[in-house]
């Protein structure tokens, strides 16, 4: 029923083998000490005496208050429903609550399940495709053009994986009148969010904004915490969060409690820890644009606003599925053609929230030369 997961499978081939990865799409990771050690001494006592049971389905009660407080103004901790993995809330929502009969507009190219589920589902939906010559920003005309009697939902992802673009705030606000004036709800993959280039302006969350929006967050991405497994979804409207948790019951159930506790102390810790992956992102953006400046023969972008990853565009005539081939067997650093994003055109998808990628693109240099 569910059409193979081209992203996850090519992960699952190379990521714990090719020895240098240069397209993950999660920042810098964290040590379980290093987290430990931002605790305050209610969450050291919480962490010593984690009783290893169910939890409560919804999450922690404290870790859905502290990221409705850090992340969400003017939202309560009974809007915020957690997951295992933003995963689930997408598995959830996209094929738990929808209906055959409704029809979805998708933004892409974008992680394989804000598309393959609603298919699976058997919706109709209508794609509408990111171009490069509009440097990768959401086309609202099109989206106006898209709408039916019978859509239901628009499923977006900003900041966008895989091109690192971001949506105004100018945007963001047109988009949500559409919508509203069409009674349709908004799916807002926010996974990267306030995490990226030092000069983006920031649009709000989409939950805090339209009482018919989900926004869906992580510890994996901006937190680089993708082990707990840990996720969520925003939402004003307290009904629709009943109806994804009926669906949860029939997947994990609820969160690992041990990865509750860890991202209670991290959420709280937000800002140190966001300003760590930023610091990482930010340094590793500015090499990488000024090697795409200096290849440009080879190489050229549109320069990433938001989160850890961008599409740069190999201006060869040789296929870029060839190129990352030839990368991977000769030099072991791993790159993802757009092939895995059903992109027909040559690019490849770049990651650069890890520490080591200064080291690893000098390898991509050594290889060209
Ligand atoms: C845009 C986007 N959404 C959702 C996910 C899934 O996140 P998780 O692995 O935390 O479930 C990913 C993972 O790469 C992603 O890139």
């Amino acid at each position: 029923m569910f059409k193979t997961f081209k992203l996850e499978e090519y992960l699952a081939r190379y990521e714990f083998s090719a020895p240098y990865l240069m397209c993950s799409s999660d920042p810098q990771t964290m040590l379980m000490r290093d987290v430990l050690a931002l605790a305050s001494r209610e969450e050291k006592e919480m962490w010593d005496n984690i009783d290893l049971s169910y939890t409560t389905p919804e999450g922690h009660p404290l870790l859905r208050e502290v990221i409705a407080k850090q992340l969400y103004p003017g939202l309560d901790k009974d809007q915020i429903l957690c997951f295992a993995g933003a995963e689930e809330g997408i598995f959830c929502t996209l094929f738990g609550i929808l209906e055959p009969s409704d029809h979805l507009i998708v933004i892409t190219p974008c992680y394989q399940s804000l598309l393959e589920l609603p298919k699976a589902k058997g919706c109709s939906i209508t794609t509408i495709e990111l171009q490069e010559s509009e440097n990768w920003q959401i086309n609202l005309n099109a989206i106006k053009a898209a709408i039916k009697p019978t859509t239901k939902w628009l499923v977006m992802n900003f900041p966008h994986n895989p091109t690192g673009q971001v949506i105004s705030p100018s945007d963001l606000a047109e988009l949500i009148q559409i919508l509203d004036a069409h009674g349709i709800w908004l799916f807002c993959d926010e996974v990267y969010r306030l995490m990226g280039a030092c000069d983006t302006v920031w649009a709000d969350p989409v939950a805090c904004t339209y009482p018919k929006a989900l926004s869906l967050g992580v510890m994996s991405k901006s937190f680089g915490m993708a082990g707990l497994r840990v996720g969520w979804i925003a939402c004003q409207d307290k009904s629709m969060l009943k109806k994804l948790e009926h669906v949860k019951y029939y997947t994990s159930i609820c969160n690992s409690a041990v990865s509750e506790v860890i991202s209670l102390i991290a959420v709280h810790q937000k800002d140190t820890i966001f300003k760590r992956v930023n610091e990482i992102v930010n340094h590793n953006l500015q090499y990488l644009d000024e090697f795409i400046k200096t290849h440009h023969e080879h190489f050229s972008w549109v320069r990433p606003k938001g989160g850890c990853v961008g599409m740069v565009r190999y201006n060869k005539s040789e296929s870029v599925d060839d190129f990352c081939h030839r990368l991977v067997q000769s030099e072991g650093v791993l790159l993802m053609p757009g092939s895995i994003f059903e992109m027909t055109s040559n690019h490849f998808r770049v990651g650069f929230g890890r520490q080591n990628f200064p080291g690893v693109l000098d390898r991509l240099k050594t290889f060209l030369k």
